[in-house]
């Protein structure tokens, strides 16, 4: 079984998304990285964060997270502490929705797989 199952395919996806892109947003550290970015045209998008996750140890993903992630290294100085941040609210955002902690943990170890490749080093 995919991750993607596990959790409870598309519905416990679509949950996870509005729930981490909403603390995402309230955290004064992350909002502002957000700036100018259309969230209505985001939905796409917030959820392929999850695809990205789930599907992180196929080729391409970490090239792919390198590059839509290095221009906000260079403009916006995203560092370790953003991805700390961003990391945390996935992690709450999985516990709230009673995702077995087996599964979180494998979603973690993938998230932290891709620090260097979002953070371009
Ligand atoms: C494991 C961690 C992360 C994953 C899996 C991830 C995944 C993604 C994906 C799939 C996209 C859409 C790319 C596209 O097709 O255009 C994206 C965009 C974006 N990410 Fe991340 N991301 C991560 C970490 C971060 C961090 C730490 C930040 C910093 C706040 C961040 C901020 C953004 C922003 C602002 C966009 C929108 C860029 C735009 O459309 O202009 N992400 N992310």
């Amino acid at each position: 079984m995919t991750i993607y199952e596990q959790i409870g395919g598309e519905a416990a996806v679509n949950a996870a998304v509005d729930l981490f892109y909403t603390k995402v947003l309230a955290d004064p550290l992350l909002a502002p990285v957000f700036e100018g970015v259309d969230m209505n045209g985001q939905n796409g998008k917030q959820r392929a964060f999850f695809t990205a996750l789930f599907k992180s140890e196929a080729t391409g993903v970490e090239e792919y997270m390198r590059q839509s992630h290095a221009r906000l290294v260079a403009e916006k100085g995203i560092n370790d502490a953003h991805f700390d941040a961003v990391a945390k609210h996935l992690n709450d955002t999985l516990v709230e929705l009673s995702v077995p902690a087996e599964i979180v943990s494998q979603i973690m170890g993938a998230a932290s797989g891709l620090r260097d490749a979002v953070l371009n080093r």
